[in-house]
């Protein structure tokens, strides 16, 4: 990332991207007489102090505190804060600020685009997550009855303000989820971020702000070209379609695993996936996994697990006549959509999995 801050003023969002986009956003905050802020404990306590600090000028008038973790994206959260809205009767000329990882860009966008039939919000991203992906693409939505994103909608931000300096106090775990977001760039378009990144633990990683940069320029290009996942967007799923299985999967057993731990297990699974289908240079797939291993190590998956992560793919939006429809690589940086796999070759990835980790 360049000293000072790269603009894009894409339609409808723009961007601020880079050391310093937090001070460049004061201008457009200005403009609003009522600006409330939403936050989790953490974001509150690490992150609200380096927004006012960067922002002296900016009057917040309300912050709202929701709990952290994936558990906290569901309706009843959603509620909380249409209900605060309503309490300090914020009309829709407000904007509502969503300062947090992907938990918080997801359930506050979707609050902020539904209450009132939408009023305008800005993603601060806090997370490496948040700023290479979550925050990015007007996804928003909540966790239902077990599984994820199941309600939710489009709804664009004004802005995404994306300033690393709120990644002093991330944790290395969460440094860790967000790095399987940032690989899959890698995988699925980038081959020249993969390049960047081989060989490598995210933790020797030094040059976070290109990295940031770069993952964060990959994904607005995508959602630029196909804002409604109707193509070209569909390619971001790889990874996700087990990924988010597995995720479901721990959370409905209250053991929470990071959305990248359940993404990083997806790609390997969808990786061997890719190799069967289109016959994927099987040194090329080998080199896929072990950088994948290389950063997530073993994660605990089982067979006695399996017809349960099934069960959960099924209720996927991308299931048709029997067969799920996959993202999938064809190449190093070459990713394709809508690949129909039956579910006995999912399984099979699946056994994969474990009985790859079972032989370390
Ligand atoms: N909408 C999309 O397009 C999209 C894309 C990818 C992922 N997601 C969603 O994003 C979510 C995961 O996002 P996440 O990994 O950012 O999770 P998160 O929001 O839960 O943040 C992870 C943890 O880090 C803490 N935290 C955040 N910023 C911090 C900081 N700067 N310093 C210290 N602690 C901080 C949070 O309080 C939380 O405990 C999932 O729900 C996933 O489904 C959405």
């Amino acid at each position: 990332m360049s000293r000072s801050p790269i603009l894009l003023d894409t339609k409808p969002v723009s961007y601020v991207i880079g050391e310093g986009a937090l001070a460049l956003s004061e201008k457009r905050l200005k403009k609003y007489n009522r600006i409330i802020i939403l936050v989790d404990e953490n974001t509150e306590k690490h992150c609200l102090p380096v927004f006012r600090d960067h922002l002296p000028e900016i009057e917040i008038d309300h912050v709202i505190v929701v709990k952290s973790g994936e558990k906290q994206k569901n309706l009843d959260q959603a509620i909380y804060i249409w209900n605060k809205l309503t309490d300090l009767k914020i009309a829709r000329d407000a904007l509502f600020i969503n300062l947090g990882g992907g938990v918080i860009t997801d359930i506050g966008g979707f609050a902020a685009s539904t209450y009132k039939r939408g009023i305008s919000f800005i993603n601060y991203p806090t997370t490496l997550l948040g700023m290479a992906d979550a925050a990015i693409g007007g996804k928003t939505g909540v966790d239902f009855e077990g599984y994820k994103n199941q309600v939710g909608l489009f709804a664009h931000p004004l802005s995404v303000v994306i300033d690393p300096v709120f990644l002093n106090t991330l944790e290395d775990i969460q440094w860790q989820s967000g790095f399987a977001e940032v690989m899959k760039y890698g995988l699925i378009m980038d081959r020249e971020l993969w390049y960047m990144l081989a060989g490598k633990n995210y933790r020797a990683i030094a040059e976070w702000n290109n990295i940031i940069s770069r993952a964060a320029r990959d994904k607005i290009d995508i959602v630029q070209y196909d804002a409604l996942e109707k193509g070209i967007r569909k390619n971001l799923n790889f990874g996700h379609t087990i990924g988010h299985a597995i995720e479901s999967h721990y959370l409905n057993y209250d053991h929470p695993v990071t959305h990248g731990q359940a993404v990083a297990a997806g790609m390997i699974c969808e990786t061997w996936l890719s190799s069967k289908i289109f016959e994927m240079d099987c040194t090329r797939s080998q080199e896929i996994v072990s950088m994948i291993d290389l950063n997530f190590g073993k994660f605990d998956l089982t067979e006695a697990m399996i017809p349960e992560l099934t069960d959960l793919m099924k209720q996927d939006k991308k299931v048709r006549e029997g067969k799920l429809k996959f993202s999938l690589i064809r190449k190093l940086g070459k990713a394709t959509h809508d690949v129909e796999v039956d579910f006995d070759l999912i399984v099979d990835s699946l056994k994969y999995y474990i009985n790859r980790h079972a032989a370390h």
